[in-house]
């Protein structure tokens, strides 16, 4: 091993559910997200090329019913969706949302858009057949309060579905993306290192599918609320 304990520990994923992002947060991040909305597509082309393959298909073909997108931000998985799915998509940027509307337009998807935040969801318990989110539980500060509310609003037995960057498996991989931490968590607070999988292990769902890709920097996860759960 070339790394050192302490400095391994310091480059071990956060999502262990003890650690607070530090990056921005309220206006300041809308403001960011509002301002990153125009560019968006054009940048994330290559990253979804490179990395995501066929997530955002994937992620939408085990939607069913009542679907509920977490940060839906300009709409990149509306095309994949089930032409039967009841879809409603919360966002947190008035900017990226606008050209979630724009898209939806054009590719004749009907969709109840909201804004709203993934910590703090104003809707109600038990509301939804599936809750999907992609890539944006590196963004979003406490994905651990997003977590939670996407099991309160999932109906008992509902499926979540989750595609994101992770802390990858190598130390090596860890090490880059905490360097790249130490400016995208202040400018954007995008982080690199979570590991959404042990929160919702945590959250007690039952974890059905989970797949890492990519030197284990992709995950995909699919988990269902358990029939018995307190939301
Ligand atoms: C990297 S983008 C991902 C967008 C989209 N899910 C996708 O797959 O392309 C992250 C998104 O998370 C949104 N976001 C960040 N914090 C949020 C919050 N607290 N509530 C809702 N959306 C949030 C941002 O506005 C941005 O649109």
């Amino acid at each position: 091993m070339l790394l050192g304990g302490s400095v391994r520990r310091q480059l071990e994923p956060e999502a262990t559910g003890m650690t607070h992002s530090t990056g921005p947060s309220g206006e300041r991040l809308r403001r960011y997200w509002d301002k990153s909305a125009k560019s968006y597509d054009r940048e994330m082309a290559l990253f979804e090329r490179v990395l995501l393959a066929d997530g955002r298909q994937w992620a939408c073909s085990q939607a069913s019913g009542d679907v509920l997108e977490i940060a839906i931000g300009t709409g990149r998985n509306l095309p994949f969706y089930p032409p039967d799915v009841r879809l409603t998509g919360i966002e947190f940027s008035p900017a990226m949302l606008e050209i979630a509307r724009e898209r939806a337009s054009a590719v004749g998807r009907q969709v109840e858009l909201r804004l709203g935040d993934a910590q703090a969801l104003d809707l109600p318990d038990s509301a939804f057949d599936t809750v999907l989110c992609t890539l944006s539980l590196c963004a979003i500060p406490d994905e651990r309060r997003a977590i939670a509310e996407m099991k309160r609003v999932l109906r008992p037995g509902g499926r979540l579905v989750l595609v994101d960057h992770v802390a990858g498996s190598p130390a090596w991989v860890r090490a880059v993306q905490w360097l790249l931490e130490l400016i995208t968590i202040p400018l954007g607070g995008e982080h690199f290192r979570r590991r959404p999988l042990r929160v919702v292990q945590a959250e007690g769902f039952v974890v059905e599918t989970s797949q890492r890709a990519k030197l284990g920097i992709v995950e995909r996860v699919l988990a269902r609320k358990p029939v018995q759960a307190a939301t």
